[in-house]
């Protein structure tokens, strides 16, 4: 299982506040209006994705477009998972033509499955994407009455632009459900569709993140989950509110900007907010790290531990030098573990504020885990610190000016 545990000298623990807070974040989460929590057992979503999967998995190109939270999440399970097939997955999930270049060159798009996820369907980057895989598929001679072999939709369940072009083209769509928003939606078909490509376990992802379901939302079995919010919020309120995201794992990387989009859009508003910093060990140990131990007094960081590699590497040599020398009775995976170890016990002797997560191994059930948790800790950090964690007015402004800025120069 998940676990964490705090190492500061801050106390972690709920206050008398505590009930109402409790009760309020509970209702959150059974609201009609939130519904990520209850995906786990959504086993609608799942059978759907399946049908659409079996429909099309002889595509040898996933090409996967959308942004946000409609980007984050996929590519955070395929990258962290890795792909198990023979299928090659492209993530349109910017707007830079160099890069659309890069990745397209050599793309047979009549093996391709494009894949456009979008719950509001009109989001400039996914529309311009898509635009220009319809030329694509134009100049290489597919007309559209044929689109419906190429693309499959995945939007809201009865509104949007989305759903009218799918009508028009009869695109099969998959929806992602209205009271659930972008970056929480990465148990829903957002993410399943590809999962199912990779060859990875979706039921198993939905497994893990049911099986600490109970943990999140119990009184009695959450209390360390509750005292970790609370703390979160305590450092806040003292000006420690940035939040070091560091999985000692490569494979883990693509989690910190998934991690990262989730705080920040969720909990960053009313002048209030956790500035998250996405950072990997040990990598991370040549960088940033000497900010975290030395600098400003201002971050809480998310050290996260994998217990066990699924490989592991003999270091044993004979070169006759030190460094050599000291190394070779131990195997990589134990090079990292001392690595995480150290860097812990030193920012504990700098009286920095850290939390050691830790996950058995890396897999579909323990990453379905770290999801709920995630997405849990933020929707009740949010409630501890007085904002809607659902919304996102501050992003509204940029795209508005955005919109006016291609008007004056049509
Ligand atoms: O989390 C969010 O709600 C956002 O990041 C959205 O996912 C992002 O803006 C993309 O929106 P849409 O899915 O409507 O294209």
């Amino acid at each position: 299982m998940l676990n964490w545990k705090i190492r500061s000298d801050i106390v972690a623990e709920t206050n008398s506040s505590f009930d109402e807070i409790y009760l309020q974040y509970i209702n959150t989460l059974n609201s009609p209006e939130t519904g990520f929590f209850h995906l786990p057992k959504n086993q609608e979503l799942l059978q759907q994705t399946k049908i659409v999967f079996e429909k099309f998995n002889q595509k040898k190109h996933f090409i996967h477009i959308g942004i946000g939270g409609s980007a984050l999440g996929p590519e955070m399970l395929i990258k962290s998972l890795g792909c198990k097939t023979d299928v090659d997955f492209i993530f349109l999930n910017n707007i830079d033509p160099d890069d659309f270049h890069r990745q397209l060159k050599n793309v047979n798009l009549r093996d391709s499955l494009i894949y456009v996820v979008s719950k509001s369907g009109t989001t400039a980057e996914t529309v311009a994407a898509m635009s220009i895989l319809i030329s694509l598929l134009k100049k290489v001679g597919i007309s559209e009455d044929q689109f419906k072999n190429y693309f499959v939709f995945c939007t809201d369940p009865t509104k949007g632009d989305l759903r009218k072009i799918a009508e028009m083209w009869n695109i099969t769509t998959l929806s992602v459900p209205s009271n659930i928003g972008g970056r929480f939606s990465v148990l829903t078909p957002v993410a399943l569709l590809p999962v199912m490509f990779a060859g990875l376990n979706a039921e198993k992802l939905l497994e893990g993140a049911g099986n600490i379901q109970n943990i999140l939302s119990s009184k009695k079995e959450g209390e360390s989950f509750f005292n970790l919010a609370y703390w979160i919020k305590d450092l806040h309120d003292k000006g420690i509110s940035q939040t070091v995201v560091m999985p000692y794992s490569s494979l883990l990387k693509e989690f910190s900007p998934w991690f990262v989009q989730l705080w920040a859009e969720s909990l960053g508003k009313e002048g209030k907010g956790l500035t998250p910093i996405p950072a990997y060990g040990a990598t991370d140990q040549h960088s940033q790290m000497q900010l975290f131990m030395e600098g400003p007094r201002d971050k809480a960081l998310f050290l996260i531990e994998v217990k066990k590699f699924n490989v592991d590497y003999s270091l044993e040599n004979n070169v006759p030098s030190s460094a050599f020398k000291l190394l070779s009775p131990f195997s990589l995976a134990t090079l990292m573990k001392a690595e995480f170890e150290g860097t812990l016990k030193a920012l504990e002797e700098n009286k920095r504020h850290v939390v050691h997560f830790s996950i058995p191994e890396l897999n579909e059930n323990t990453l379905g885990q770290l999801i709920l948790f995630s997405e849990c800790l933020t929707c009740l950090v949010g409630i501890l610190l007085k904002v809607d964690p659902f919304n996102q007015p501050g992003v509204e402004a940029g795209k508005k000016y955005a919109y006016e800025w291609l008007k004056s120069h049509s």
